[in-house]
């Protein structure tokens, strides 16, 4: 290790667990940013050290990713669009990382076509009451009830709790096995890297070189 580096401070990465976190250290692979300690499955560790780059990882809940870059207890998180316009933190959102590439939508049966259509009082379940609030209230000018739910919210309509949903599509089959269809389309979506923003100034260097490897290596 040379001087240079055991002064530097870790910067710190929080990840989206799931999907996104295995398809974020791929690509931060590509570029030589490696973490051997997060391969092992088994590890019931939670924080991850790459001693040599000074740099640590940790997995976090997707909504909880901006919350820990607001705060600065991590430099750069990797998380979904969805979660950013929902959680609206002040964060710097620096990178569309082009991959967990899918599309808010409202869903719900074929029949329900008709609500959107006039305007009526209709009841939504979503994961994602803000992203719904702002579509309806605000784009469509349409007044709804907005239920809350913590996952297959895709039960909604099939069990009588909700007219429509408003929730991720990606491949669709979820929604095809279960009689339901895209109504509207709200907003693409896709991984996105955000940066703390007292990291973006004090740690600019370090942090401008990592977009510039990733902007390069995937053309983004
Ligand atoms: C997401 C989303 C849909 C499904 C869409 O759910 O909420 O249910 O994936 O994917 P598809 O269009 O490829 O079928 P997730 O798997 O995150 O679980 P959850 O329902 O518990 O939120």
């Amino acid at each position: 290790m040379n001087e240079q580096s055991q002064d530097m401070r870790y910067l710190t990465f929080a990840l989206g667990k799931g999907r996104l976190a295995n398809k974020a250290l791929e690509l931060l692979e590509k570029i030589g940013i490696t973490c051997e300690e997060m391969k092992d499955k088994d590890s019931r560790k939670l924080i991850f050290v790459n001693e040599d780059l000074k740099l640590r990882f940790f997995l976090a809940k997707g909504p909880d990713v901006p919350t820990y870059v607001e705060y600065g207890a991590a430099d750069i998180g990797v998380v979904g669009s969805d979660t950013i316009l929902e959680e609206n933190r002040r964060v710097y959102e620096v990178l569309d990382l082009g991959f967990g590439k899918c599309r808010m939508c409202v869903c719900g049966p074929a029949s329900a076509k008709e609500l959107l259509q006039h305007h009526e009082m209709i009841r939504v379940a979503t994961k994602y009451p803000k992203i719904a609030k702002e579509y309806f209230y605000n784009q469509k000018h349409q007044t709804v009830d907005i239920i809350k739910l913590n996952g297959s919210v895709e039960l909604g309509p099939i069990v009588g709790l909700s007219d429509v949903i408003v929730d991720i599509v990606e491949t669709g089959s979820t929604l095809k096995e279960n009689g339901l269809e895209v109504l509207e389309e709200i907003c693409p979506l896709s991984a996105r890297m955000i940066v703390n923003q007292v990291s973006m100034k004090m740690e600019a260097e370090r942090i401008k070189k990592i977009l510039q490897a990733l902007k390069s290596t995937k053309q983004l």
